[in-house]
């Protein structure tokens, strides 16, 4: 039986040591740069869409795993009236807390485990998003989704705008990258020892994290089991990943790199 509390706990100390290369440099400035502008975004057209789609203006918003927050204060900048982050790493909404202050936006960051949340967790989202690196940090996803669900009032909505499973089936650093070096399959976790960092510039060992791939078929089913009605399944070319990975794009021989899921709380 996987023991979800002992790997979310072995992930957090991963992601607090990642955040200090994350909170300085080119990466860091220009998001101090960009959120002095309370009308600044980080989402790409595709993930636009979809939000506005789903109903972001005026919505009560929440983003699970959302990281240094740059995200929940991009709903803000789309016209969410209530903002939510929810994500385990004190290092990370540390960062997110200051580039909330120079934004001026009115968010709310909760430090807990998507598995552990407080009972006073607000249950009445109009919409909840996930982007890229939060489904493969989730040992038990059948269990992720019932949180997730959980979190939504009946008829809310869900976005996940994510990396596409198919690609953790390679693996850039290899000397044959365009080789599958993974089954698609895989049902044990990567158990990766290296800093955690977006740009690969830090080479250096970090605590152990748990990494696990997921079917599409799985994160489809997950949603449905727990209660979510498909609105909508897009798979794309364009990657949303780290830049080691963007080898995979504008082949002839495209692989899927990044997938946009909606559904509702039924
Ligand atoms: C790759 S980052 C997400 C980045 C975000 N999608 C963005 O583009 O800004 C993954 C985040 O998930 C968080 N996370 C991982 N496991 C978690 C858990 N069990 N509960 C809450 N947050 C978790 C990590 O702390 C990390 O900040």
């Amino acid at each position: 039986m996987t023991d979800t509390a002992a790997i979310t706990a072995k992930n957090r100390a991963a992601w607090d040591a990642s955040a200090r290369h994350h909170g300085t440099g080119p990466y860091w400035d220009a998001l101090v740069a960009g959120f002095a502008d309370p009308t600044y975004s980080r989402f790409d057209q595709t993930l636009t869409d979809a939000l506005v789609k789903a109903g972001v203006q005026g919505a009560k918003a929440v983003q699970v795993g959302c990281n240094n927050g740059r995200e929940v204060l991009s709903l803000c900048a789309l016209g969410a009236a209530e903002c939510w982050g929810v994500d385990q790493s004190a290092a990370f909404l540390a960062q997110a807390e200051a580039l909330k202050t120079i934004s001026g936006h009115n968010a709310t960051f909760l430090e807990a485990d998507i598995y552990a949340l407080p009972p006073d967790t607000p249950r009445d989202f109009d919409l909840c998003l996930i982007t890229i690196g939060v489904l493969n940090w989730m040992p038990d996803l059948p269990r992720f989704f019932q949180v997730v669900a959980g979190l939504l009032r009946p008829g809310g909505r869900l976005v996940i705008y994510e990396t596409h499973p198919m690609l953790e089936m390679f693996d850039p650093a290899s000397d044959t990258p365009h080789l599958p070096a993974f089954s698609y399959f895989k049902s044990d976790a990567f158990v990766e020892t290296a800093a955690i960092t977006y740009d690969g510039s830090e080479h250096s060992a970090g605590p152990e994290a748990h990494w696990f791939v997921h079917t599409l078929g799985t994160i489809v089913q997950g949603a449905i089991d727990a209660g979510l009605s498909l609105t909508s399944l897009r798979e794309f070319p364009q990657s949303i990943r780290e830049v080691d990975y963007d080898i995979y794009t504008n082949r002839d021989a495209q692989l899927p790199m990044s997938f946009l899921l909606t559904a509702t709380k039924t």
